[in-house]
């Protein structure tokens, strides 16, 4: 177990993914189960932390002494995250936010009957809450930001990831694989973390609660 060695601090942890909905009963969303993003919050609560944990859709329990905030779309993710962030010392946006919406939410159930055989979605882009933060920079607070990539390849995910960095402004970005068996909901994860400005590199692979041990490194 890490020493108690964040104490004091404020650390905002998104985690989950997002539902986008189309009608009343259903949504566009992602296979995000919260899992990396709780050990996060755990981790940090565990090295004496205050944490604010912003959960949107999770598969498992959120942990107990940490201040939840459960939202379901993108928007009350934004909202929620840029409210906690303020007097925050890091922000670590975990979460799966869905990039896209649908343009317009449907008042009651789309009906097979009325659509016919064929149903065209117009989608549009969801605001960017990781690079909203990053434009506002305050002094003392770090930016941490995932990638979730489907790249096989080790250097095109360190490519990837630091063209990430750069693009979104954040201090560091972890990018770990994700696919049909990886990442999402498995119990184990590999990340690369990228820093500012790019040249540092840090591996980490483990449990989850290993590698949000690792992440959190970064903050002291
Ligand atoms: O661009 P991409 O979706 O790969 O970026 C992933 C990172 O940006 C994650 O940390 C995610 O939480 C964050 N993000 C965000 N707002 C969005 C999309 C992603 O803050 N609309």
């Amino acid at each position: 177990l890490r020493p108690r060695d964040l104490t004091g601090r404020r650390v905002v942890v998104t985690a989950g993914g997002t539902r986008e909905p189309l009608d009343p009963v259903r949504f566009i969303g992602n296979r995000s189960s919260g899992r990396q993003g709780i050990a996060l919050a755990e981790a940090a609560r565990d090295r004496g932390a205050e944490v604010v944990l912003v959960a949107a859709h999770l598969e498992v329990a959120a942990p107990t002494g940490v201040e939840l905030q459960e939202v379901a779309t993108t928007e009350q993710l934004r909202v929620a995250t840029l409210d906690a962030a303020a007097g925050a010392d890091a922000v670590i946006m975990a979460a799966a936010v869905a990039d896209y919406r649908p343009e317009t939410v449907a008042p009651g159930k789309i009906k097979k009957e009325q659509q016919g055989d064929e149903l065209t979605l117009r989608l549009v882009r969801n605001p960017d809450i990781l690079a909203e933060l990053a434009a506002e920079r305050t002094p003392g607070r770090t930016l941490i930001g995932f990638a979730a990539e489907t790249e096989s390849d080790d250097d095109a995910m360190l490519e990837l990831g630091r063209a990430k960095l750069a693009r979104k402004g954040c201090d560091h970005l972890v990018v770990n694989r994700v696919g049909w068996n990886e990442g999402f909901a498995a119990a184990e994860n590999t990340v690369v973390i990228v820093s500012r400005p790019g040249d540092i590199v840090t591996r980490a692979s483990g449990t989850k609660r290993e590698v949000a041990d690792a992440i959190l490194d970064l903050l002291v």
